[in-house]
């Protein structure tokens, strides 16, 4: 009866004082995982600050940068629109020209250089270089870059691939930088210039390149609208030297 009535006396505040034990450990560790996720967030925002302050000027300086890139020029007619478009935004694009338009059309060449735009070689004539044998390919390459060299007195450093085709080798003998694209509103098919400024508009992101052909009407309309548009969207324009190489 005794024992009873202690070991009952002594059952009744057990619970209690586990539940006051258990109460108190989910606390700590309610603590101690406050604390935790605390601290990761605190290091993951300081990774990202340290990474994109030393990474790239944009969010540093609050600006979006965006690249306007020509291909297949110099055109004799619409190449020249495109630079007085450029000239009255003040505004830097690049060129991927072929040397058989080169040699055509120099002085073209020449006031793009001038007017401080990006010039790169897009072969000799367009070949396909997944199609051609290395040597040919480095022939059209090394032709293309003779030819603006001897224009711009510079060497040209910055390559793009008819087509968008990849060769690993051919890379790695060029010693040039190639370039791809992020958008690409394929003006040369639609050749309308509200298709083309929509494209780019609902598809544009920070540091992209944009890609276009200097050889159409739609083209040069486009390339105005799309500055206008962009600028109040609160991009910069670039060339992608400076996109590449901040
Ligand atoms: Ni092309």
């Amino acid at each position: 009866m005794h024992i009873k009535l202690k070991a009952g006396h002594g059952m009744r505040p057990r619970p209690a004082f586990v539940m006051g034990v258990l109460r108190m450990a989910a606390l700590l560790v309610i603590l101690i995982m406050s604390a935790v996720i605390w601290k990761s967030c605190f290091q993951q925002q300081g990774a990202w600050q340290t990474t994109s302050s030393s990474s790239t000027v944009d969010l540093m300086d609050g600006t979006k940068c965006v690249a306007l890139t020509f291909d297949d020029g110099p055109h004799p007619v619409y190449t020249e629109q495109v630079l007085d478009v450029l000239e009255k935004q003040q505004v830097h694009a690049t060129f991927f020209l072929m040397g058989k338009e080169v040699e055509c059309y120099p002085q073209i060449v020449k006031r793009m250089h001038d007017e401080g735009h990006l010039i790169g070689n897009h072969t000799y004539s367009h070949i396909n270089i997944c199609q051609t044998s290395c040597q040919e390919a480095l022939q059209e390459v090394t032709r293309t870059n003779d030819l603006i060299y001897d224009i711009c007195q510079e060497p040209v450093e910055w390559f793009r691939a008819p087509y968008g085709c990849a060769s690993d080798s051919l890379e790695q003998k060029t010693q040039m930088i190639w370039v791809t694209w992020d958008v690409d509103p394929l003006d040369w098919s639609c050749q309308n210039a509200d298709q083309i400024v929509n494209h780019i508009v609902k598809n544009v992101s920070e540091n992209d390149i944009i890609l276009m052909h200097d050889a159409y009407p739609s083209t040069v309309e486009a390339t105005e609208r799309i500055i206008v548009q962009l600028r109040e969207m609160g991009y910069t324009f670039v060339t992608v030297e400076q996109l590449m190489m901040p």
